[in-house]
């Protein structure tokens, strides 16, 4: 089917759940026959990728600083050479991550709200991501139930290996990142069983897009 492009980001701390949700909405997707892409961030691209090896990889040494701009050079390679073609096809984009994770991770977690932080992402944002999602749904679990989650998955990697006190940042970082934007970003209890919130995820999306 023929569709106007559109771009959709999951959001959420570790173990949420995310990777099956989007399984399900691509599903749904495919079975309305709606064209799209599935892609994720830091990564995307070939270029954007090489940098998510760096960006997760254990042995990277790197500050704060630099880890910030590699990931705004990674989302400026996947927005022009991946998502920005998609759209203008006519393409959904389903992104795993995008700019509220920086503004989390990065804004919330590293440097714990500092403002003149918030203000650097923000300036980033501004400068050179366009376009941003126009929905995005934050997956919502306590953090350590996601952590409990994300612990039975293979060895941790770089982002991983934080603390608790860490992701309980970041998930202030989410929450009041909903608050800030209630217009763009839906909240998604990510309880239950992965039939639920798939089923929640697609009622959220149909109301959005006017597809009921
Ligand atoms: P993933 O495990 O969901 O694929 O994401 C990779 C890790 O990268 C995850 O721990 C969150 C982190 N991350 C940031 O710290 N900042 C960002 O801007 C993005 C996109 C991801």
């Amino acid at each position: 089917m023929k569709t106007v492009g559109r771009f959709i980001s999951f959001e959420g701390t570790e173990g949420v759940g995310k990777t099956t949700a989007i399984d399900g909405l691509c599903q749904r997707l495919q079975a309305a026959g709606i064209d799209y892409i599935r892609t994720r961030e830091p990564g995307g691209s070939a270029f954007a990728e090489r940098l998510r090896e760096i960006l997760l990889d254990p042995a990277t040494d790197i500050n704060d600083d630099t880890e910030l701009l590699l990931l705004f050079a990674a989302r400026c390679d996947h927005l022009q050479q991946v998502i920005v073609p998609a759209i203008q096809r006519g393409s959904w984009v389903i992104c795993d991550r995008f700019t509220d994770s920086t503004i989390a991770y990065q804004g919330y977690g590293r440097a714990d709200g500092d403002s003149e932080i918030l203000a650097k992402i923000d300036s980033l944002i501004e400068q050179f991501i366009t376009p941003l999602p126009e929905l995005t749904l934050w997956l919502d679990l306590p953090v350590l139930e996601g952590m409990i989650r994300a612990g039975k998955r293979s060895a941790a990697d770089r982002f991983e290996q934080q603390a608790m006190d860490f992701f309980t940042r970041v998930y202030a970082g989410f929450s009041t990142l909903a608050a800030q934007h209630p217009e763009r970003i839906q909240r998604i209890d990510a309880s239950g069983s992965s039939a639920e919130v798939e089923a929640r995820i697609w009622q959220t999306v149909q109301n959005s897009f006017d597809l009921l």
